[in-house]
């Protein structure tokens, strides 16, 4: 039975077709595929298919979206030396080792590996910061390449970042504004690295405003400190709502606000709402970040998720960094940074779960403005098929991709992974999948 309906009539036939999976509601459907759109979706499809994907009993999810990250940086670990503190300072210090060193041929080759690894783990959209203080302009350029490259298959969007601070390095306003008129898509900015307090604020707005009259959405590495005071989230609100930006900019970070002032707290929040200003948190380096200045007890750092939530403020986890300056692991897997952020911010209701899944896709999806993003009739057909049963499984287990499908295409199959365990005169085939 058709349940929603299709583009191009009842006779029709598809050349990809998913079958049998469970979609993130819980329902069951088969997805039909023509070219690079969903043509129907339905509890039973029975149009012929070129090519069929057997998802029985599998979450079928819109791909996992990465709101923020660093592909300049990624893959970089152990160039020239690895971070020996482990702090934010030490890794800004450390990749201003590394830039001088960087060539066009090394940053494309490092990015594009990772494009391959983001494939793999059903990883389809990602919004990557590109360092805009160096005169060279070099990744800006090798991303811009690599962005044309992998189009049909990765939405990536590039956020102009001025790593060194935009008042404090002397060339960043002059290489940001280039970068932007080269095609990079977001302006970014980083206040609480500007030399002072008054600096931060004033960046903000200049950036705010740079980006109102460019049409640009705004995403800001914003209050990335364990220090209370560092409080630029609030001339963020402030611009976006001065400027008419609502719903276009992002605060990324915001770790000072996991040790700000409660009361302070209780009035930033509604002003982040009222703006409509989304947050990113990125969990998995900012617990091995944040509290490093700390004895006992050690801050977390993580920005308060669950109470943003419930001002209806949109939040969506990224990875910010995969091997480099700053984070010694990750694998291109959103399932680890909804666990992590799932952890940090005791979201374990079922619920709050679910809505940990839906902050490594949907939410985050929405926060980089992907329209065609989704599993709905007239959407890219874009979707990975994971080894579990629903989200909060798939968080679980960081589930296998079983099959992922980038516009149309199946870009990458991998077997499930089953351990064939004995013991003590017990013989089983072990998924770790669960029904209760
Ligand atoms: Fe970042």
């Amino acid at each position: 039975m058709l349940r929603c309906g299709s583009i191009d009539g009842v006779s029709m036939s598809f050349d990809l077709i998913v079958k049998g999976g469970i979609l993130p509601d819980g329902k069951r459907a088969d997805i039909g595929i023509r070219g690079d759109h969903i043509a129907a979706v339905g509890e039973h499809l029975d149009a012929p298919a070129k090519e069929t994907v057997d998802a029985t009993g599998c979450l079928v999810s819109p791909p996992f979206v990465d709101p923020h990250f660093h592909m300049d940086a990624t893959l970089s670990y152990g160039k020239p030396r690895i971070n020996a503190s482990g702090t934010l300072l030490e890794g800004i210090a450390l990749w201003g080792e590394l830039k001088p060193l960087l060539t066009h041929e090394a940053v494309k080759e490092r990015a594009l590996a990772y494009c391959d690894w983001a494939v793999s783990m059903g990883l389809l959209a990602i919004r990557t910061h590109v360092d805009t203080c160096d005169d060279r302009l070099l990744a800006v350029e090798a991303l811009l390449e690599v962005k044309r490259e992998v189009a049909p298959f990765i939405d990536l969007q590039l956020v102009a970042f001025p790593q060194d601070g935009f008042h404090r390095d002397p060339t960043a306003r002059e290489n940001t504004i280039r970068a932007l008129d080269m095609g990079v898509d977001v302006v970014g900015g980083i206040p609480h690295f500007e030399r002072t307090m008054a600096d931060g604020t004033r960046s903000v707005t200049e950036l705010c405003e740079i980006a109102a009259k460019r049409g640009l959405m705004v995403d800001m590495h914003c209050d990335e400190t364990d220090d209370p005071l560092s409080r630029h989230i609030e001339q963020l609100s402030y611009e976006t709502q001065r400027l008419g930006l609502q719903g276009r900019v992002a605060g990324s970070h915001l770790t000072s606000m996991h040790s700000m002032d409660n009361y302070y707290v209780s009035k930033l929040l509604p002003l982040m709402a009222e703006a409509q200003v989304s947050a990113i948190p990125n969990p998995l380096i900012n617990i091995v970040l944040q509290g490093r200045h700390d004895t006992y007890p050690k801050r977390r750092g993580q920005t308060r998720v669950p109470e943003m939530l419930k001002y209806g403020i949109r939040v969506g986890f990224g990875q910010d960094c995969v091997l480099d300056p700053w984070y010694s692991l990750g694998t291109a897997d959103m399932l680890d940074v909804a666990f992590m952020g799932l952890h940090v911010a005791q979201m374990t209701s079922p619920a709050d779960m679910r809505r940990c899944f839906d902050m490594v896709t949907t939410q985050s999806a929405a926060i980089m403005g992907l329209e065609d993003y989704g599993l709905e009739v007239g959407k890219k057909a874009s979707l990975v098929v994971l080894d579990a049963g629903d989200p909060v499984e798939a968080i679980r287990l960081r589930a296998g991709r079983l099959t992922v499908v980038a516009a149309g295409i199946v870009v990458s199959r991998r077997d499930r992974a089953h351990a064939k365990v004995a013991f003590g005169g017990r013989e089983a085939t072990v998924s770790r999948r669960f029904v209760p």
